[in-house]
């Protein structure tokens, strides 16, 4: 974990309230799939969580939703301005070489740090096939990403404007998907209806945070089994093994 200044070299929107932004850093080296940086937004004094979503020796990039003001503020930072970070945070998602099959499930915002973990399957040539739920087709991203990486990608969106109308899961059953070990992040009804469905793979959790680094208890998240063991999303998480957490 380091504080350092990351220089932005792209900050473009790429969806409805959607931006995505490429720092030029060398942090990256440092980085897993499904970690995440804390960031100052100038003016604000709590620092914001955005998870990773695709990681070069060079550069990094994080994907994020303009919700407030805070987040407006960074969509108006241009090409070589500078954003005060903390990173990389939390636990990451391992990677199963034994793997052969993969199924990764991503809700809106959650999607992103999905992507730097298909990479790494694809390339050890894995079979990675892609469920992204959207409300809208106006907010769909990284359709075309993950295609270029060689996933079999389906989309679903609640409106049905794109792609299989409803969740998630109407998408899987829609195109009778097999692959079943799973690594998914999303809104909580998503995660809960695909615990309902699998037992093997991650889970990513979003929480408000305020510290970010484990020192205030402010995300903590029970175990499932065990009512008195507790866990920091921002520390042991924000990756945990599905079906490990109370949700
Ligand atoms: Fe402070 Fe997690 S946000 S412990």
């Amino acid at each position: 974990m380091k504080l350092e200044k990351s220089r932005i070299k792209e900050n473009t929107c790429i969806a409805l309230d959607t931006f995505k932004m490429v720092l030029a850093s060398t942090l990256g080296k440092e980085m897993e799939p499904g970690q995440f940086i804390n960031i100052k937004v100038d003016g604000y004094t709590l620092r914001r969580p955005i998870s990773i979503s695709d990681i070069e020796e060079d550069t990094y990039t994080i994907i994020y939703k303009v919700v407030g003001e805070g987040t407006k503020v960074l969509a108006s930072m241009q090409k070589d301005d500078e954003i005060d970070i903390i990173g990389p945070l939390g636990s990451g998602f391992p990677i199963h070489e034994e793997q052969d099959h993969i199924l990764i499930v991503g809700g809106g915002v959650g999607v992103p740090p999905l992507y730097e973990v298909a990479k790494r399957y694809r390339a050890l040539h894995k079979d990675v096939e892609v469920v992204l739920g959207f409300n809208d087709q106006e907010s769909i991203f990284y359709e075309n990403e993950f295609k270029a990486l060689g996933c079999k990608v389906n989309i679903a969106t609640m409106d049905g404007s794109y792609g299989t109308k409803g969740s998630v899961i109407d998408a899987i059953e829609a195109q009778a998907i097999s692959n079943s070990f799973v690594y998914s992040c999303g809104p909580m009804p998503m995660l809960k209806a695909l615990e309902a469905k699998y037992t093997m793979g991650y889970t990513s959790f979003e929480a408000r945070m305020a510290c970010g680094i484990g020192a205030c208890m402010g995300c903590v998240c029970k175990d499932k089994e065990d009512g008195d063991l507790y866990y920091r999303i921002c520390k042991e998480g924000p990756v945990f093994p599905i079906g490990k957490v109370g949700l």
